[in-house]
């Protein structure tokens, strides 16, 4: 197997390989319930086969590769894709618990050169957004599928419409200094938030019939079952340890820190339901085919 050249992915492939890929391990179970509407509504909108042969990018823990393995079956292959050592080797593990076919692989998805005949399917749930050049990106991953196969993928519509990191967000910024903006377009996890955007980069890459639909979700972030057993501590916990916005906090003294979370505990116990702490998700969920 070869690599072909392109813009490095270096910052991101140390960062899923820091402290922040040990953090999605350890949560592993958490954050695939909060997210699993999004995995089934790419799966629901991909209806893998028997036989067929998927890739998911970016597939982190692999809930989505083993969800599609069980629908592709041992003829089929269903395979995920990541640059995260430690997300690798737990979705391996979590694959032979289950006695699931899934194979996970360790590369950079936007320049492996896959083995064996083309590929059916292209899936992921969030692991596109990450790529210092997405046009060359999904160019590549067009030239690994079957004419005519199928892609769907999640990716996070603009932050001011997701309350699950706007609300947390907003409330620690009474307390701590607003980091610059991203420039559009930057590789994150709103890298992806413009629809024309995407549009653009699967028609330059080769993709037809594409399709770029909204989806809201409701997003259980805290819950009374949690490890904590406090709803309100438990998204607390979810809003301050995982993801992007833990970055904020690691400069603060003390003092400040603990301001920063009284606020952000106050702004999600503002949004405590029956069911929990409940906040919206909303993403593009996109469709397209080779
Ligand atoms: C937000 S996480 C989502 C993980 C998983 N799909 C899920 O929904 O639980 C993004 C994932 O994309 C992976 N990733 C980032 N850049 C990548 C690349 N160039 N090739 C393959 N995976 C990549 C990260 O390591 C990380 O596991």
């Amino acid at each position: 197997m070869s690599e072909q050249t392109v813009p490095s992915n270096d910052d991101q492939i140390e960062y899923w390989n820091g402290r922040n890929g040990e953090k999605w391990v350890a949560n592993q179970a958490r954050m695939d319930l909060i997210l699993a509407p999004f995995s089934e509504a790419v799966i629901h909108t991909l209806a893998p086969a028997g036989g067929e042969r998927a890739i998911d990018i970016g597939c982190g823990c692999g809930v989505t590769t083993r969800a599609i393995a069980e629908r592709t079956g041992k003829e089929g292959l269903s395979l995920g894709v990541d640059v995260s050592r430690p997300m690798i080797e737990h979705a391996r593990a979590l694959a032979a618990a289950e006695n699931n076919p899934a194979e996970f692989l360790l590369a950079d998805a936007s320049s492996h050169t896959f083995d064996g005949p083309g590929f059916d399917l292209l899936a992921s749930r969030f692991g596109v957004m990450f790529f210092a050049d997405p046009d060359t990106a999904f160019a590549h991953l067009h030239g690994a599928m079957k004419p005519g196969g199928r892609l769907a993928f999640a990716c996070w519509r603009p932050l001011s419409e997701n309350s699950w990191f706007h609300v947390p967000l907003l409330a620690a910024l009474e307390h701590v200094e607003a980091p610059e903006p991203p420039a559009p377009g930057t590789p994150g996890p709103f890298a992806f938030q413009d629809k024309d955007r995407v549009n653009a980069i699967l028609k330059g890459a080769g993709f037809g019939g594409i399709s770029i639909e909204r989806l809201d979700v409701e997003m259980t972030m805290g819950r009374a079952d949690g490890e904590t057993g406090d709803p309100v501590e438990d998204a607390l916990y979810q809003s301050l340890e995982i993801g992007p916005f833990s970055r904020l906090f690691a400069d603060l003294d003390d003092t400040a820190r603990e301001k920063a979370v009284d606020a952000v505990r106050k702004a999600l116990t503002a949004h405590k339901t029956d069911r929990g702490v409940v906040l919206n998700g909303s993403v593009w969920l996109v469709t397209a085919n080779a």
